[in-house]
């Protein structure tokens, strides 16, 4: 009989994963202390956007497959393997990861274990957590020593999670015994039939993993930003220079984006937690090396609004702005650590006049950033505008017809804070164009508005 499993955190690691494995042909109860949410999902509604995701949720709900609740007890007598995905935020102080919620998830489930069963870990955590938590659930569970404990990091990405989930590129789970081994491949045995490499390690490996995977990601966009800061400094081409090492396949093509820099809920986060348990560790060269990741990404944000002041001519104050996206990347209404939010806000304190437009994330944007103002349509955020900055490459944008546009504006100036545009097409339009890391564009069409800089 396939084990029947639980997911213990149902936000969106917990309620991908636990539709994915309802996909995956298990029974499963998903769990979380929110009951409205619990409520929703029960439902089938997905509180977040996610593609395809909605889709799941309603059809394994509908079947009886998938189930929640907020009753630890009733996760404990159903399950024999619980899944934790509960969040683990950075808590306010040195930017290490608070692992509040991992130990009250722990706690609540633990005196509920009476029988045989594996916990497995799939939340981001600093390195050493898990054999921590082993002595808490064997301390705390009436079923002592016979409960087990596993890490299996995720990798997910927003707007690509339930590919991510149903196709990852590889499976890492951190074990202590065959038995948690043994039952994880049964657990993702249809995945691992297609081809997906499963690797199996101990624990303190299988956590360094992710931290590692999402270190190396940002390291790859702070790389390149660093580059784009000496490509202005010497009048080169971030995007052919990106382009041109990209064809070497040890180094890649991908992530070598230079713009405004990276945000998110779990790059800059998994940055600083990483940074703080290497120098717990007395690892100060991978401390050191993290903190030049971080603070090269944030350098970009701050390069990205001198850019504009200068376009300018020196002052935002009193300019109208257009600002191009709010979400931290395309494809998703998650504001969360967003460039494109920061600049705007940043922008907006220096007494410009902020109108931000983003196709799916203006409603969270509204509620992180009460004081900027929202446009719904991109023709009446750039309206009237003094410059018009691209910080989030949705399609929508790098489809938009730069003439058109032109006409819209007050002054056609643009700042692309993601490369995303055709520089050329637009400064055929009439726009002055700058990016990160690339040569100013002057717009080709002379244009004699009286304030152009
Ligand atoms: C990331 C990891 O990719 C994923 O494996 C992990 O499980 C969770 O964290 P996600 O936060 O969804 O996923 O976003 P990702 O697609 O990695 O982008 C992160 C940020 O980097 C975005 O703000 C994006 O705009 C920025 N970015 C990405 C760049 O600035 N340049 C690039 O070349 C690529």
């Amino acid at each position: 009989m396939k084990p029947k499993i639980s997911v213990l955190g149902t936000g969106y690691l917990g309620a991908t994963h636990a539709a994915g494995l309802a996909e995956m042909g298990f029974e499963v109860i998903g769990l979380d202390v929110d009951a409205e949410k619990i409520a929703k999902l029960a439902r089938g509604e997905v509180p977040f956007h996610e593609p395809g995701l909605g889709a799941l949720m309603r059809t394994h709900t509908a079947s009886g497959r998938l189930r929640f609740t907020t009753d630890y007890a009733q996760a404990a007598a159903f399950a024999d393997i619980h899944f934790l995905a509960v969040g683990t935020p950075q808590s306010a102080d040195d930017g290490a990861a608070d692992l509040r919620y991992v130990d009250a998830a722990i706690d609540a489930l633990a005196p509920h274990l009476t029988r045989p069963c594996l916990v497995v870990g799939k939340s981001t955590v600093p390195v050493g957590t898990a054999a921590r938590l082993v002595d808490r659930l064997v301390s705390l569970a009436p079923a002592g020593g016979t409960v087990d404990l596993a890490w299996n990091p995720e990798f997910l990405r927003e707007g690509h999670a339930v590919d991510d989930t149903l196709r990852p590129d590889r499976i890492v789970v951190g074990v202590r015994s065959d038995i948690a081994e043994k039952l994880l491949r049964e657990v993702y045995a249809g995945i691992v039939e297609r081809g997906t490499p499963f690797l199996v390690t101990d624990l303190a490996t299988a956590e360094l993993v992710k931290t590692a995977a999402n270190s190396f990601l940002a390291t790859k966009i702070s790389f390149i930003n660093a580059m784009a800061e000496l490509c202005e400094a010497t009048g080169g081409d971030v995007t052919t220079l990106a382009r041109a090492i990209g064809h070497d396949a040890r180094i890649g093509p991908r992530f070598l984006n230079a713009g405004v820099g990276f945000g998110g809920g779990c790059l800059p986060k998994d940055v600083r937690a990483f940074r703080a348990r290497a120098r717990q560790l007395g690892g100060e060269g991978a401390a050191a090396l993290l903190s030049q990741v971080d603070a090269i990404n944030l350098r970009a944000r701050d390069r990205v609004l001198d850019m504009a002041r200068d376009t300018l001519g020196g002052e935002l104050a009193g300019r109208r702005i257009a600002v191009l996206g709010a979400a931290f990347k395309p494809d998703t209404d998650d504001v969360r650590d967003s460039p494109a939010l920061d600049v705007a806000a940043r922008a907006a304190r220096a007494g410009a006049e902020v109108v931000v437009y983003d196709p799916m994330a203006a409603g969270a944007g509204a509620v992180a950033r009460p004081e900027l103002d929202f446009a719904t349509s991109l023709e009446s955020a750039v309206t009237g505008a003094d410059l018009v900055m691209l910080l989030t490459e949705w399609e929508e944008f790098r489809l938009a017809d730069p003439r058109r546009l032109a006409t819209l504006v007050r002054t056609p100036r643009l700042v692309d804070g993601r490369n995303a545009l055709d520089h050329q097409a637009w400064a055929a339009a009439g726009w002055s164009v700058r990016a990160p890391g690339r040569a100013p564009l002057a717009g080709q069409i002379p244009f004699d508005a009286p304030e152009a800089a």
